[in-house]
């Protein structure tokens, strides 16, 4: 599976970090940015990773910002995008179960590395249910 990364200035660090775990588990992770040093703007990143999800060049993305509500919300301007800001593993887990979310978002400042490794773990881990909840994730998609 590959794995599109993106952050803000904020979530550097972490997204290094969560590259390096996933890469060691044998994911792919194709890194969009950004780099140390510079104060960006996180919808830059997040459409940037929804777009790459949307048109298929990645299977899945991860997105990194303070709080990984901003650039969740960008991600989610995305057409066909579901894009979950997680900050422990069941959310993680149900995000893929019952709302096929293609695209995981957290919060440098509010996730630690270890928990944040462990969110990545669940959201991987886990399968869309498809049945009652495809319906529901087709209602969401139905409104633009
Ligand atoms: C940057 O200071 C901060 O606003 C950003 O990382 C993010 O938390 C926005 O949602």
């Amino acid at each position: 599976m590959k794995i599109g990364f993106g952050c803000d200035h904020v979530g550097v660090d972490l997204k290094h970090a969560l590259m390096a775990h996933l890469e060691e588990k044998g994911y792919e992770c194709i890194d969009y940015g950004t780099d140390e040093g510079v104060r960006v703007d996180y919808p830059d990143y997040g459409h940037i990773v929804a777009h790459k999800v949307a048109e298929g060049e990645v299977d899945k993305g991860v997105l990194i910002c303070g709080t990984g509500i901003g650039i969740s919300l960008a991600a989610n301007k995305v057409p066909g995008i579901r894009a979950a800001v997680c900050s422990e593993p069941y959310s993680a887990a149900m995000a893929v179960r019952h709302n096929n979310a293609q695209i995981i978002a957290m919060g440098a400042r509010v996730v630690g590395e270890e928990l944040a490794k462990c969110i990545v773990d669940a959201f991987f881990d886990a399968e869309f249910e498809g049945g009652r909840h495809a319906r529901r994730v087709e209602k969401i998609e139905e409104v633009c």
